[in-house]
């Protein structure tokens, strides 16, 4: 049987070559794109067996951006190139190519690279032992993360980098910027994978009830404890516990956090005595902790045991070029979600998008694309509507040009606003030394060392 191949390429005269040289093999080059959009669309249609690719192509998505969606519909694909550098292999590694071709090249370095492709796609099916990875052809995942920029690089190798070792993670970032979806693949690359992975949102615990919640009670310990409850942390050992929105607890409930961090040891309300637990601990937040430990809001304690491998995620506004990877993802999940076919973007509206600031960052433009899809009833999306520009919250960042402060000026303003709080009252009962958790004595030479009078 001939095996089909799509050519996508931007310059006609690179076709015509290649058309050429693939007249000795029995291979039938199907389709031919000039834009990847077009590419697609014909991988649609005709199921082909290899994709070439120029990394150069017309229209708003790059070979590069197209070589990410095919390695994701799991179709095989050979790039070729003009030019050669550490950093663009580096780029087209991630996209898992089954060969790549510096241009110019002759016949005998195209044939090959094809054969060779085609075998190892072969083989990775026989692996994979099924026709019905052709079928994944138009299976699309949701929860997978999109997008190839150097900032989302850098996240990428630091999750990579700690997500086999224990270590507690902290994700800061915008809301919407995908925090829960490194959490979770920080939990898949780890050792953890098969065990649980426990998610508890900090914003929605019930004050009375946080305690219950996490460590879990026994039987009658208190009105209306009917049965045993097994608390998020037991149900996460073993496994990796998420707290999600981190910043939203109350001053009560990071105590209570910070011994467990501190010992993982957890006791049920009204039990016998402590469980160890293994767990792994991964936060996140959308505030700025260190300005709301600067505040008095968050303790400085629990800020440093979470903050052991801080990963900051950028909001979108700061990584433009993922967003036609993202455009193009979310249109096709929708699409299959709503039995649609709305598969490219004019480049009027996408370049729209890419000028709009995003202040709801990537569920801001998913909820967009998915209006979008519902409302169009042909192929492209022409036209959107974008809302009106907002302010960003200014909370919600670590603000990058902000001076940054020392630990010690931190611990300064922290120690400040306690004793603010506290009246100025250093020892005794509510004493600052008290809520802080140090001995009185300690408290008074880190303030003698930090310049801190009592009255200031
Ligand atoms: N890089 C990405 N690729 C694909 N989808 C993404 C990406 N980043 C975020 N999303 C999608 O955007 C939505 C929001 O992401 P997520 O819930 O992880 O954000 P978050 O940072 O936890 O936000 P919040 O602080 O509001 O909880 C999710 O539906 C997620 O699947
Ligand atoms: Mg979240």
């Amino acid at each position: 049987m001939r095996r089909k191949i799509i050519i996508a390429a931007g310059e006609s005269n690179l076709v015509v070559d290649i058309r050429r040289m693939l007249d000795k093999i029995p291979v039938e080059v199907c389709d031919m794109a000039s834009s990847a959009n077009r590419a697609l669309e014909m991988v649609e249609a005709q199921k082909p067996d290899l994709v070439l690719v120029d990394i150069c192509l017309k229209g708003a998505l790059t070979g590069i951006d197209l070589a990410h969606i095919l390695n994701r519909k799991d179709i095989p694909f050979v790039l070729l190139t003009s030019t050669w550098s550490q950093q663009l292999f580096e780029e087209l590694k991630l996209s898992c190519p089954y060969g790549v071709l510096i241009k110019p090249f002759k016949d005998t370095d195209l044939l090959p690279t094809i054969e060779i492709a085609l075998y190892r796609w072969e083989q990775s099916r026989r692996l994979k032992g099924s026709d019905s990875v052709r079928q994944s052809v138009s299976q699309i995942h949701s929860g997978v993360i999109i997008g190839r920029s150097k900032e989302l690089m850098h996240v990428f190798n630091l999750v990579r980098q700690v997500a086999s070792h224990d270590t507690t993670v902290l994700l800061e970032g915008e809301s919407g910027t995908g925090k829960e979806g490194l959490a979770t693949r920080i939990h898949e690359l780890s050792s953890r994978k098969d065990a649980v992975l426990v998610k508890v949102n900090c914003a929605a615990l019930p004050t009375q009830l946080i305690e219950s919640e996490l460590f879990g009670h026994e039987k009658g310990s208190f009105t209306g404890a009917y049965g045993r409850k097994i608390g998020k942390f037991e149900k996460a050992d073993g496994g990796t516990i998420f707290l999600d929105e981190i910043g939203e607890l109350s001053m009560d409930a990071q105590v209570k956090i910070l011994r467990v961090l501190q010992e993982m040891e957890i006791e049920r309300i009204g039990g016998e005595g402590l469980l160890k637990v293994d767990v792994r601990v991964i936060a996140a937040t959308n505030r700025d902790l260190e300005k709301r430990v600067r505040e008095g809001n968050f303790r400085l304690d629990l800020y440093y045991r979470l903050n052991v491998f801080p990963i900051k995620v950028p909001p979108l506004r700061q990584r433009i070029e993922d967003i036609p990877l993202l455009v193009s993802h979310f249109l096709e999940l929708f699409s299959v979600k709503m039995g649609k076919k709305v598969n490219s973007i004019s480049n009027s509206a996408l370049q729209k998008l890419i000028n709009y600031t995003w202040p709801g960052n990537v569920r801001e433009l998913q909820n967009l694309i998915e209006r979008s899809v519902l409302l169009e009833s042909g192929k492209e999306v022409q036209s959107i509507e974008l809302p009106r520009p907002m302010a960003v919250q200014q909370d919600n960042v670590p603000d990058d040009s902000a001076t940054v402060q020392t630990i010690l000026e931190l611990e300064r303003d922290y120690i400040r606003s306690i004793l603010a709080k506290c009246r100025h009252r250093v020892s005794g009962s509510g004493g600052a030394a008290e809520i802080l958790n140090l001995p009185s004595s300690t408290l008074y030479s880190k303030m003698k060392k930090l310049g801190i009078s009592r009255e200031y």
